[in-house]
């Protein structure tokens, strides 16, 4: 993997990208509250070291809104609510907006009824599912999001894209515990997107295979070929999961006929699924955080095995980095920088200075 070095990456603190991102939306045309919520979404992403769902996505984001294949003031609207069930439809609107907008019906719904299920169809791209995840766990419930993606992964198998990498992601209140988000190929496209935008020469062994089915290291090969399924036919499996609690349930598009933020000229049509689950219906919130401690504390100490230092949780690598990158600034791959100059020099947006 490429290490981070002056030559090859810039870095910029949070505020000036959030602020260089906002206006990139804004001059695109995305009313201001919408921009305002997607960049703090996608420049949360890089503090946590996600950076394939970080401020790169507005590369393609732009292309799809300069194509017309985003309402960008959309908010679409509730279909059905039935008990703790909730049927949105996004009409086409920016996903992160969508998104908030479910959240907020999910969270809703838990605090009546316990626990508050929102599906949402019709909607567009919504960066990294640990943003809704946690804004549902900061409200005080466990939070579980996923999302339907664009086809480009074979069922386990095959070598036909029909899957998307369909991600999924719990969230828990209180501290920091556990947060796993997770693709369920063995890693998100975006980071082999992000590994050919950075100058990167080859790709981990397992994150893909070329257009013929054969497993390959080369970051192009990767990106002409399919990503792979994480953990073989039980990658598949949870990738229809999702497929069916995002897509089958809310009436929205399934597998191929998901457009996606590569594509223009096609609507995206993602479906999303947002459940919130109230934790005081099952036991005292401080019951809860001091099991959870427990099950965090057990788990790490377990003794490493051979060639690792210590055992981690899901949810410490981006704990770690965003505590570093909240004090050090976000690293940019300098082929991504450039293509947000251009980018922003075609909207007449001023590019913020850099270390
Ligand atoms: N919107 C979309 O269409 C879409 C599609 C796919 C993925 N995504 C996003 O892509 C992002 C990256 O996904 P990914 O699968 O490449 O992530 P990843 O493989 O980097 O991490 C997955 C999970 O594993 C945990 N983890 C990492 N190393 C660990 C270790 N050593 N021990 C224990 N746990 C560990 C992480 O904390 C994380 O929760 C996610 O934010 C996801 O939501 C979005």
């Amino acid at each position: 993997m490429l290490q981070y070095t002056l030559d090859n990456f810039i870095v910029i603190p949070h505020p000036p990208l959030t602020t260089f991102a906002t206006a990139i939306l804004e001059a695109s045309g995305v009313p201001q509250p919408i921009a305002a919520l997607v960049a703090e979404s996608l420049v949360s992403a890089n503090l946590r070291g996600v950076d394939s769902h970080g401020v790169q996505l507005l590369i393609w984001y732009s292309g799809q809104i300069r194509a017309g294949n985003v309402a960008v003031a959309e908010a679409g609207k509730v279909v059905s609510e039935n008990g703790a069930c909730l049927v949105y439809d996004g009409h086409n609107g920016m996903g992160q907006w969508i998104s908030n907008i479910c959240c907020d019906h999910a969270i809703r719904i838990a605090r009546d009824s316990g626990i508050g299920m929102v599906v949402a169809r019709n909607s567009t791209h919504f960066g990294a599912c640990a943003w809704w995840a946690q804004k549902m766990a900061g409200a005080g419930f466990i939070g579980i999001a996923m999302c339907n993606a664009t086809a480009l992964v074979a069922p386990w198998q095959g070598r036909e894209k029909m899957l998307g990498t369909n991600p999924i992601c719990l969230a828990v209140p209180g501290p920091q515990t556990f947060l796993l988000d997770m693709a369920t190929t063995t890693v998100a496209l975006n980071k082999i997107y992000k590994a050919v935008l950075s100058g990167e020469k080859t790709i981990p062994a397992g994150w893909a295979m070329d257009e013929h089915g054969n497993p390959t290291t080369d970051p192009q090969a990767a990106l002409a070929g399919l990503p792979m399924p994480l953990g073989g036919y039980k990658g598949t499996g949870l990738a229809v999961m999702v497929e069916i609690l995002c897509a089958v349930l809310s009436g929205g598009a399934m597998l191929t006929d998901v457009g996606g933020i590569r594509f223009t000229g096609k609507e995206m049509r993602a479906s999303h699924m947002f459940l919130a689950i109230d934790v005081t219906r099952f036991m005292p919130m401080d019951e809860f955080v001091a099991r959870m401690e427990w099950l965090r504390d057990t788990l790490k100490s377990a003794g490493p095995a051979a060639g690792f230092e210590e055992v981690l949780v899901a949810g410490d690598p981006e704990w770690r980095a965003e505590q570093i990158r909240r004090r050090d600034g976000i690293p940019v791959a300098r082929g991504i920088w450039e293509e947000l100059g251009k980018l922003a020099q075609s909207l007449n947006v001023t590019v913020p200075p850099i270390q």
